[in-house]
């Protein structure tokens, strides 16, 4: 296959990329600078070029917090940007996958089913929404949205790298971490081969994210026990952690489609990343 990626050199793309290649693909990337998704000549042009099978589409604004204040601007790029993508994968006669979120779901009412109601907390939510929607209306026929949730991996910024940090520093003897939003921790690494996978399924709409659940802390404990670190885990809540944006509370995502991909359990996946990082 010929597949194009764009984002791909984000946390996400720069594993997929590797992925493909090894898996004996012929993968094409894009990404900020050369070209940005919100110029929808330049996507369609730049999709035609490339002439792929596939495209991956992982670009987008991913700042969580910072989308709350720029709504706006993040809605450019996860709405108008994915649209822009579904019309040049269209036109290129190409399948999309596109990567959504856990928080288009409210989190009061999980686990998630893939046709379950969306009603997202938080201006992101609303933005990679819009995507999805745009994508579908654009290219119905061609277009796999594959929900992802709570991703980690080798490339990028992450919340389990950040908390072996905070956990490693001597001087301190505990973190905080929050106990009351459970969840889907995801290795990127693992949801590679189930994007690939969905390929081979229908147009739709897919949860593909770490099997099982756990909060915040509960995975903070599990990369501690890991990793050997000896820093305690103390429970907090979300009200106690203010943040711009709200979160779900419970954003567990369900495989409810027959035959779709199923990623392992998330703790094995953990241990995986913890044993190759160090
Ligand atoms: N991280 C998570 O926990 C999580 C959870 C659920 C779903 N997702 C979704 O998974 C996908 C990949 O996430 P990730 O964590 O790998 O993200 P990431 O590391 O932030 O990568 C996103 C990439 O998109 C690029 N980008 C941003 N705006 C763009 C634009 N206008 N045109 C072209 N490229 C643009 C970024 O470039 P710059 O770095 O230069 O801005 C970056 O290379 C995203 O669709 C995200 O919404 C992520």
């Amino acid at each position: 296959m010929r597949a194009l990626v764009i984002g791909h050199r984000g946390m996400l793309g720069t594993d997929l990329m590797q992925h493909l290649a090894a898996g004996g693909h012929e993968a094409v990337g894009l990404d900020l600078p050369e070209l940005d998704i919100t110029d929808r000549r330049r996507v369609i042009r730049a999709v035609s070029e490339a002439a792929p099978d596939a495209v991956f589409h992982l670009a987008a604004w991913t700042d969580v917090d910072g989308a709350e204040e720029n709504e706006e601007q993040a809605l450019l790029v996860n709405g108008e940007g994915t649209r822009n993508v579904a019309i040049g994968a269209r036109e290129a006669g190409a399948a999309l996958v596109a990567v959504s979120t856990d928080y288009v779901f409210p989190g009061t009412g999980g686990p998630y089913a893939e046709d379950d109601a969306t009603d997202p907390l938080q201006a992101y939510g609303r933005t990679k929404l819009a995507g999805e929607r745009l994508a579908e209306l654009e290219y119905p026929e061609g277009t796999r949205i594959g929900r992802t949730a709570w991703l980690y991996g080798a490339h990028g910024r992450n919340f389990v790298d950040t908390m072996i940090g905070l956990g490693s520093d001597p001087a301190r003897d505990h973190v905080d971490v929050v106990a009351d939003q459970v969840g889907c921790p995801t290795w990127t690494r693992d949801l590679c081969p189930a994007l690939v996978d969905l390929l081979d399924q229908p147009a739709g709409t897919y949860h593909v994210a770490g099997g099982g659940s756990t909060t915040w802390a509960g995975l903070a404990r599990e990369a501690y026990r890991l990793a050997g670190v000896e820093c305690e885990v103390r429970d907090t809540t979300t009200e106690a952690f203010a943040r711009p944006a709200p979160r779900p509370a419970v954003s567990v995502l369900e495989v409810t489609h027959e035959g779709a991909p199923r990623l392992r359990a998330w703790e094995d996946a953990l241990a995986d990343y913890i044993r190759e990082r160090s």
